[in-house]
This record gives structure tokens, C-alpha cells and sequence, in this order.
């Protein structure tokens, strides 16, 4: 048996016919830029996780830029964000000479380490970018007390967190929504993920919504007048059409990862040398990544490679380690968790089309792997 890391091919055929009637819908009415599927996109995102606004753009990369940028976290001042989370959760702060203020992670959440953050705080810290990564939120309560006592904004990177929510205040949350602004990616592996780049930016704040509306078109609120120095980046309507069809079967599609999760879960418990994931801080997850800590991961890689299980190391070396971060000043050691985790995560075959066949076979592979 061969076990895909993904396959975007077998939801196309479960669904081809909605698919293939949005494609076409888009490529016959000849409205590819802001098309009206980008606005009904925005607004079954805003009716599904509760945000009053929605700004669809490019993609999750860009979409962190804007917020950054109209949040002003550039020209030196530090920005609080995590080392162990993909590049571009930094490379927004660093591009517009913001100072990215890196943090620890938590060793069972994997996202950011509050206290750790809490320590770092100086006079010229201007905002939190926590990311909500794999399947569950950072600890956004601890978050918000810590923005609230500092006078700090807060940057949700909810590029891989479409689906997850966290309590807060009494009632469950849709990640995105706590701080000023969120941001989702529809990276085509993603929860909720395109034929291609697609990005958004969430808020419940309408003066930051119309400057991201503004900034996603050069800066402009009418034709031709420019009241900013914004970007091109526009959520292309042919990916909206794409994804109004998915998120349409969300639910089911986030269920069916729920049930291998808990399969995975079931099959792989007790076997010594490798620790799953751990829930924590009132989180509901959703699972965009499972991932299972090994200290034999690379070995363990190898031979599920061997039996043709596709796998994915998320991430193998933290920002402060990486060559254009030099700058910073960061060291090997300085952040002993996130140093750990990169060399102990693999991350296993999760997509809802997946058999149960499947994941029972990738279980006992890694039974067979730690028996041998
Ligand atoms: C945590 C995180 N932030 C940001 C991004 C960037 O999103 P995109 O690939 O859509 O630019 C990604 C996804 O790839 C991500 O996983």
C-alpha cells in the first residue's frame, strides 16, 4: 500500500461537478479580478467564523504584510512572535524593518510560549504576532492579558488554523478573531485550501477593514485615488469560486480529519518512544497537521519513506537559526524548545479523503519500526 502526505485529487473527484460548474461560471461571466465570487467568499467566511469583516488577497504571506503594515509594525519597532512556525509569520515584520522579537514555544502546543513572551516585553514592543499552528490556537487568553497590560496589538497568524477555536470569555472563538486582525491562508494543502495561492484578512474592527480593503488594491478607496501606498493583492476569483465550493463541505471535511486524528491516536497510544499531540488552554482543534514527536524521527522517516508513507518535517530549523535572521543577533540555544521540536516532529499523512485502511497501515509501520 501506498500512502499519500496529501491528495488534492480524490476531493476533485468526490465534488467534481460543483467544481467544474464554479470554474466554468467564473471563465464564462469574464470577471476574474473581484469578481462576485470573491465577495460571497467573504462573506460565507465572515457568516462561518463569526468575524464581522473579511478582506480576501493574494495569500496568507501577503495577507500578514498588509496587517503588519497598517498595524506599524515596521521602522524598529519589535514585534513579539514565535521561532517555530513558517517563514513567512516573520518575514512580514522583517521586510518593513520591523524587529521580529522572537519567543520559545510551548512543548505540547507548539505555539507560542506566553510567559516567555511576557519576559521579552520593552519600550518599544508595538505588538504580539502569535501563530496558531497545526491543529490548536496559542494560548490567546494569556495573549490578550499580555496586550491589554502593555498597550499592544495583536496579529493573529491563522494561516493554517481554519476551523480551530479557543474559549474565551465564556464562549468558543473562531481563531483570527480575538486580536485586531487574523489572517488565513488557502494554501491548497490547508484545512480549507485552494486550486491555488489564496489569502484573507479577518477583523471585528471597521476602520482597520477599510484600510486592509484599501491597501489590497494600491492603497486606493475609489479608482485611480490613492489615499495609501498600498499592494496588488487580490484574492483571484477563480481560487474564490474554488473555495466557496469547499467550504461549502467544511464541516464534513474537518470531521473526517477529527476521525483519523482519533484513529491514529488510538492505534499509535502507548507505543514507547513517540508522544502525541496535546490539547491544551480550552482549545477545539482542528487538524490541518498531525504531527507525533519521535527522538528516532529521522530513522523513523526514512523507513516509512521505505514502505512509501509520505511524511513532512514542519520545520526543520527555527527562524533564529535561519542564514537571513543573522542580523538579529540570535544564537543556537537560545531557544531550547523549538530547537527540540525541530529535531523530534514528523508530521503524517492527514487529509479527510484518506482510508482507514490507511492510517492503520501507517500505524503499524511505526509499530513495526519501534519493534524491530
Ligand atoms: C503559519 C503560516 N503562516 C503563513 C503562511 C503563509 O501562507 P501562504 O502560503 O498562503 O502565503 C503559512 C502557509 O503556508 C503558514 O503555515
Amino acid at each position: 500500500m501506498k500512502v499519500p502526505f496529501y491528495d488534492a485529487t480524490r476531493e476533485y473527484n468526490i465534488y467534481k461537478n460543483e467544481f467544474d460548474k464554479a470554474i466554468a461560471g467564473v471563465i464564462a461571466s469574464g470577471a476574474f479580478i473581484l469578481g462576485k465570487q470573491v465577495q460571497e467568499f467573504e462573506e460565507a467566511v465572515c457568516k462561518y467564523t463569526g468575524a464581522k469583516y473579511a478582506v480576501g488577497v493574494a495569500n496568507g504571506s501577503d495577507a500578514l504584510v498588509i496587517a503588519s503594515d497598517i498595524l506599524g509594525y515596521k521602522n524598529g519597532a519589535e514585534v513579539l512572535t514565535p521561532v517555530f512556525t513558517f517563514f513567512a509569520s516573520t518575514s512580514c515584520i522583517a521586510r518593513l524593518n520591523g524587529q521580529p522579537a522572537f519567543c520559545d514555544v510551548d512543548e505540547d502546543t507548539f505555539c507560542m510560549d506566553m510567559k516567555d513572551a511576557g519576559n521579552r516585553i520593552t519600550g518599544k514592543t508595538k505588538g504580539i504576532l502569535p501563530v496558531h499552528l497545526f491543529l490548536q490556537t496559542a494560548d490567546m487568553n494569556a495573549c490578550m492579558e499580555l496586550a491589554q497590560k502593555h498597550h499592544l496589538t495583536v496579529l493573529e497568524d491563522a494561516a493554517e488554523a481554519f476551523g480551530m477555536r479557543i474559549m474565551y470569555n465564556g464562549e468558543y472563538k473562531h481563531s483570527g478573531l480575538i486580536g485586531d486582525f487574523g489572517v488565513f491562508s488557502f494554501f491548497p494543502t490547508k484545512t480549507l485550501g485552494g486550486y491555488g495561492d489564496g489569502g484573507m484578512i479577518v477583523t471585528n474592527n471597521e476602520e482597520l477593514y477599510q484600510k486592509a480593503k484599501s491597501y489590497r488594491t494600491h492603497g486606493s478607496s475609489k479608482k485611480y485615488h490613492h489615499d495609501y501606498i498600498g499592494y496588488n493583492s487580490r484574492l483571484d476569483t477563480l481560487q474564490a469560486a474554488v473555495l466557496n465550493v469547499k467550504l461549502s463541505h467544511i464541516d464534513i471535511a474537518i470531521q473526517k480529519r477529527a476521525d483519523h486524528a482519533s484513529h491514529y491516536c488510538e492505534m499509535l497510544k502507548g507505543v514507547s518512544g513517540i508522544k502525541l499531540p496535546v490539547i491544551k488552554n480550552g482549545n477545539k482543534e482542528a487538524n490541518y497537521v498531525f504531527c507525533i514527536q519521535s527522538e528516532k524521527r529521522d530513522a523513523l522517516e526514512k523507513y516509512l519513506q521505505s514502505k512509501e508513507i509520505g511524511t513532512s518535517i514542519y520545520y526543520p530549523i527555527p527562524l533564529h537559526l535561519q542564514k537571513c535572521f543573522e542580523y538579529l543577533g540570535y544564537k543556537k540555544g537560545d531557544f531550547p524548545t523549538a530547537e527540540k521540536l525541530c529535531e523530534t516532529v514528523l508530521a503524517l499523512p492527514m487529509f479527510p479523503e484518506l482510508t482507514e485502511d490507511e492510517v492503520s497501515f501507517v500505524c503499524e509501520s511505526i509499530k513495526e519500526f519501534y519493534q524491530r
